[in-house]
C-alpha cells in the first residue's frame, strides 16, 4: 500500500507527556525538557514512535501551559529553546517524532497581542480577540465558562467585555480576523521548520463561533447558559481547517489530531476524510462522557459497559475506510483509566492489562498517557490545598457557594478531577521524579507502582503495552481489519472480531470482577488453527462449549476463516 493509503501514523503509537509531571532534571520540583531527554531510552523501550508533548511554551501557568504568553519561546521552568531543539534531535535518533500542542483557540491574557488589544479600541490587535459591549450591567450573553463563572470578563481599560471560554486569563482568539489566522500559520511554520512531527490541536473545533453570540439554554442546576451549540463545530470550522492545511500542513509530512469535544461521528467523518484536507484524526469525548450524569462531568455515574461498547462500535464503523480514529482511555484532563473503568484494588494489574488489550486491538492510532503503562491510579488527597488544577479549584468554590457539601464535592474530585492524571510520574519506589519538593504531591503508591519495579518484572503491565505496540507493527489486521461487535447486550463482556481477507481475530475482555460464561458457538470461531496472540492470564483454556472468562481476563486469538465446501 502506498503512503497515501498507509501513512506512518496509522501504525504509530503515541505517548503523551505532561512535562510538568514527567521528570525533573534540576531539583526545582517541576518536570523539564532535560528530564524528558533523559527518559527517551525508556520511551523507546516501550516501542513508542511519537511523543505528544503538552505545551512547553512560555506561560504564566494559569492553566499549566494551556495559556500561552509567547508561542516562540520556552517556559523558563522547562528549559530553553536549545533544550527543545535538542529534544527534537535526540528523539529523532530514537526514531521518535515530537508532536507539539497547538493552543490557538485562546492565548494567555499576558500575550502581547492581548496586552495591545485591551489597551485601546483602536489598537491594531483589537480584533485579535472577541470584544463586545455589555447589556446594561450584564455581560453580552449568558454563556458560562468551562472553568466556572461567566465566559465574559469586563475590562476596565476600554469598558468592554472579552470572551473567554476557559479561564479569564485565556481570552478567545478571533478567527474571523484574517491577520490573526496568518499569524497562527506563521507560528506553526516556525515550529515545523524546527523538525517537529505534527500538532495536537487544543479544542480546535471551538475556533469558529456563531458571531451573533446568542444566549444559550440554561440547563437545570446550572448558573449559566450553554453556549456550546454556538461555538462547537461552528459555521466556518471546516473552511479554517482547510485553509490551515492548504497554507501550512500540506507542505509537511506530519500528523494532526484535533481535540474536539462535542464532535459526533458524522462530524469526524468530515474532519478526518483525507479528501477534505482538514486533520488526520480527532479526539472524541463521547466515551469519556458516559460516566457523567445529566448535571455534567462532576455528576459521577457508574459506567455501563453496554453503552461504552455501542459507542466504540459507532466510532469503529463510522470512520472505517472513511477517516481515522484516535484511541485513548486517558490523558492529562481525565482520571486514570484503571481507577475509572478497571479496578485499582485487587485486580489492578489484570484490569490495566485488560483495558490495554481492549483498546489497542481497535482500529485507530492509540495514545498512551504517561504512567498508564504502569497502571498508575487516581489519588485521594485529604485536603483541597493539595490540589492545583484551576478547573477543580474554581468548581469547588462555585459549588460551595451553591451550598453543596464539602465531602460531596471532594468525592467527585476523587473520581473526575484532572489532578488524578497530573501527579508526578512514578519512576522509583521513593518517587524518583525530583530531588526537590514536587509541585504537586506524589501518589503515595509509588512504593509499589513504579518504572523500576515494572521493568524488572517480565509480567508487568509495561510489557503488555510493549507487546501490543509490537503486534501493531507486525499485523496489518490491527490497522486495517474491519470490526464486528459480538454480545452487544452483555453487561460485563466486551467481545469483538477484527476481520481481514484471509484471517480473523477474536478479542475477548471481561470488565468485571466476576467469572463470566461465554458460549463459544456464539463467537462462531473454529477451534482448529486457533493461535493465541496475547492474554493477561497465564493459561487460556478454550473448549467448544462454555468458556469461563475470569475476572478482568482478556485474550486475543487468531484463526483462519473456514472455507465452505
Ligand atoms: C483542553 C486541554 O486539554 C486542557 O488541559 C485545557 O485546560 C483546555 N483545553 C483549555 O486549553
Amino acid at each position: 500500500m502506498d503512503q497515501q493509503m498507509n501513512p506512518w501514523w496509522k501504525k504509530s503509537v503515541v505517548y503523551q507527556i505532561y512535562p510538568r509531571s514527567f521528570m525533573d532534571s534540576n531539583g526545582d520540583g517541576v518536570g523539564d525538557i532535560q528530564g524528558i531527554i533523559s527518559k527517551l531510552d525508556y520511551i523507546e523501550r516501550l516501542g513508542i514512535d511519537v511523543i505528544w508533548l503538552s505545551p512547553v511554551y512560555d506561560s504564566p501557568n494559569d492553566d499549566n501551559g494551556y495559556d500561552i504568553r509567547n508561542y516562540r519561546t520556552i517556559m523558563q521552568e522547562f528549559g530553553t529553546m536549545e533544550d527543545m531543539e535538542r529534544l527534537i534531535e535526540e528523539a529523532k535518533k530514537h526514531g521518535i517524532r515530537i508532536v507539539m500542542d497547538l493552543v490557538v483557540n485562546h492565548s494567555s491574557d499576558e500575550h502581547e497581542w492581548f496586552v495591545e488589544s485591551r489597551a485601546s479600541k483602536d489598537s491594531k490587535y483589537r480584533d485579535y480577540y472577541i470584544w463586545r459591549d455589555g447589556k446594561a450591567e450584564h455581560p453580552p450573553n449568558n454563556w458560562g465558562s468551562v472553568f466556572s463563572g461567566s465566559a465574559w470578563e469586563k475590562d476596565e481599560q476600554t469598558d468592554s467585555y472579552y470572551l473567554h471560554l476557559f479561564s479569564k486569563k485565556q481570552p478567545d482568539l478571533n478567527w474571523e480576523h484574517e491577520p490573526l489566522r496568518e499569524d497562527v500559520y506563521q507560528l506553526m511554520i516556525y515550529w515545523l521548520e524546527k523538525g517537529i512531527g505534527g500538532f495536537r490541536m487544543d479544542v480546535i473545533n471551538f475556533i469558529s463561533k456563531d458571531m451573533c453570540l446568542p444566549d444559550g439554554a440554561v440547563h437545570p442546576n446550572s448558573l449559566y447558559g450553554d453556549g456550546s451549540p454556538y461555538f462547537m463545530n461552528g459555521p466556518k470550522i471546516h473552511s479554517y481547517l482547510r485553509e490551515m492545511n492548504d497554507k501550512v500542513l500540506s507542505k509537511y509530512d506530519v500528523v494532526t489530531v484535533g481535540e474536539m469535544p462535542g464532535a459526533t461521528t458524522d462530524d469526524a467523518r468530515i474532519y478526518t476524510n483525507p479528501d477534505n484536507n482538514e486533520v488526520n484524526m480527532v479526539f472524541t469525548f463521547e466515551h469519556m462522557d458516559l460516566d457523567s450524569g445529566p448535571n455534567g462531568k462532576w455528576d459521577v455515574q457508574p459506567l455501563k459497559l453496554i453503552e461504552l461498547k455501542r459507542n466504540l462500535e459507532k466510532w469503529q464503523h463510522g470512520l472505517h475506510r472513511v477517516g481515522w480514529n484516535s484511541l485513548y482511555w486517558n490523558n492529562h484532563d481525565q482520571p486514570r483509566v484503571v481507577s475509572r473503568f478497571g479496578n485499582d484494588g485487587e485486580y489492578r494489574e489484570l484490569s490495566a492489562k485488560m483495558l490495554a488489550i481492549c483498546l489497542h486491538m481497535l482500529q485507530g492510532t492509540p495514545y498512551i498517557y504517561q504512567g498508564e503503562e504502569l497502571g498508575m491510579t487516581n489519588v485521594e488527597f485529604p485536603s483541597l490545598d493539595d490540589y492545583r488544577d484551576i478547573e477543580t479549584l474554581n468548581m469547588y468554590k462555585e459549588k460551595i457557594e451553591q451550598g453543596i457539601l464539602h465531602d460531596d464535592i471532594m468525592s467527585s474530585i476523587y473520581s473526575k478531577g484532572r489532578d488524578n492524571a497530573r501527579t508526578p510520574m512514578q519512576w522509583t519506589s521513593d518517587g524518583g521524579f525530583t530531588t526537590g519538593t514536587p509541585w504537586i504531591r506524589m501518589n503515595p503508591n509509588t512504593k509499589e507502582i513504579n518504572v523500576e519495579q515494572a521493568i524488572n518484572d517480565s509480567s508487568s503491565i509495561f510489557y503488555t503495552y510493549q507487546k501490543l505496540i509490537k503486534l501493531r507493527k507486525q499485523h496489518d489486521i490491527i490497522t486495517h481489519g474491519s470490526f464486528q461487535l459480538l454480545l452487544a447486550n452483555h453487561p460485563n463482556l466486551f467481545v469483538y472480531k477484527r476481520q481481514s481477507a484471509d484471517e480473523e481475530w477474536l478479542v475477548v475482555t471481561n470488565f468485571s470482577d466476576q467469572t463470566e460464561q461465554l458460549e463459544w458457538k456464539i463467537c462462531d470461531v473454529p477451534l482448529k488453527s486457533l493461535g493465541l496472540i496475547i492474554s493477561n492470564y497465564d493459561k487460556v483454556q478454550i473448549n467448544e462449549k462454555i468458556v469461563e472468562i475470569r475476572p478482568y481476563e482478556a485474550f486475543v486469538v487468531a484463526y483462519k476463516k473456514e472455507i465452505e465446501n
